[in-house]
């Protein structure tokens, strides 16, 4: 067994998309304490006991703790937060605003009372906004508040690519950014397979195509299940920026950071590269955008902005 290090993470939410999350810290051997905390503490308790009999076979040495109560998440590291309510075939991101900030904002405060030296990874959507609020409400520093959104739309992106393309995913390296919503931003000038950029390998008619699909991938997903939303590549990618960070890695991935002053924005959050490491955000990363790409990043401030006002106007920041 690979020895773990001494280390607490704690998933809030116990749905597909946080038991997936917990799964995944649990086999990368990523701490040695996973707490698995829903209001249904009957659920987190079964998820729990599951993935602890699961790690007597798959030779996992952390320990998974299902609880409802708020104390047992006390002196974690890392928080990934995914409680919330998903989207319905038909919905918007958006149209979860009021519901899961509730959710969002009970979370901060125990975050904030018992864990104020972690890192908060919130995947809880609409992303933008839950992980604004989240960050007002710990007050943390901002490079420890951070917003999953753009490796999971940029996994989408690759995986598009890698089918129109026939290559191997993982030979792909696609970068989105934006919004986590209808106005995020695909950089197909900044794909390349395995080095060899995007726009040598297709038509602009069928990059058009992907980005579009790419934009509506998380809907794909929801109107194909019926009920509930994707959980496999969303914990995955918060699991990976919680490693990036926990393991001091350095990976430089795009999500949710709070911008200051970077491309032109100012308090809000938007999904950008940033370099993630042992202070959480590092450095955000900023590239050259040409004309279209600023004018789509303009617009998904936006739409952002305009999620924030609400959030305001129903007194919940
Ligand atoms: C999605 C959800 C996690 O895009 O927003 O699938």
């Amino acid at each position: 067994m690979p020895s773990i290090p001494q280390r607490k993470i704690t998933v809030v939410g116990a749905g597909y998309v946080g038991m997936t999350a917990a799964q995944l810290c649990a086999q990368k051997h990523l701490a040695s304490e996973i707490v698995l905390i829903d209001i249904l503490e009957g659920r987190a308790k079964g998820i729990a006991l599951d993935l602890n009999q699961m790690a007597a076979i798959e030779g996992i040495g952390a320990r998974v703790v299902g609880t409802a109560d708020p104390k047992q998440t006390y002196g974690s590291d890392l928080f990934i937060v995914t409680a919330g309510l998903p989207r319905k075939p038909g919905m918007s991101r958006s149209d979860l605003l009021e519901v899961n900030g509730k959710i969002v904002a009970g979370v901060a405060q125990y975050i904030r009372k018992g864990s104020p030296e972690s890192f908060v990874i919130v995947v809880t959507n609409p992303l933008d906004t839950m992980v604004h609020l989240m960050r007002a409400k710990t007050a943390f520093p901002a490079k420890q508040v951070i917003g999953m959104a753009g490796v999971l739309d940029s996994a989408r992106f690759s995986w598009f690519i890698a089918e129109s393309t026939g290559a191997n995913v993982t030979d792909v390296d696609a970068m989105v950014l934006g919004a986590h919503g209808d106005s995020m931003v695909p950089m197909p000038q900044f794909c390349t397979v395995n080095g060899v950029t995007l726009p040598h390998l297709v038509d602009k008619a069928r990059i058009d195509a992907m980005a579009d699909r790419t934009r509506g991938g998380g809907a794909e997903i929801v109107n194909l299940l019926k009920t509930g939303s994707a959980f496999y590549a969303p914990a995955a990618a918060a699991v990976a920026m919680g490693k990036s960070i926990l393991g001091d890695e350095r990976r430089m991935l795009p999500c949710a950071c709070f911008m200051n002053g970077q491309y032109g924005f100012e308090g809000i959050y938007m999904g950008v590269p940033a370099i993630l490491g042992k202070t959480g955000v590092e450095k955000i990363v900023e590239i050259p955008l040409d004309n279209e790409s600023r004018i789509l990043m303009n617009k998904t401030a936006g739409a952002i902005q305009k999620d924030i006002e609400l959030l305001r106007s129903l007194a919940l920041l």
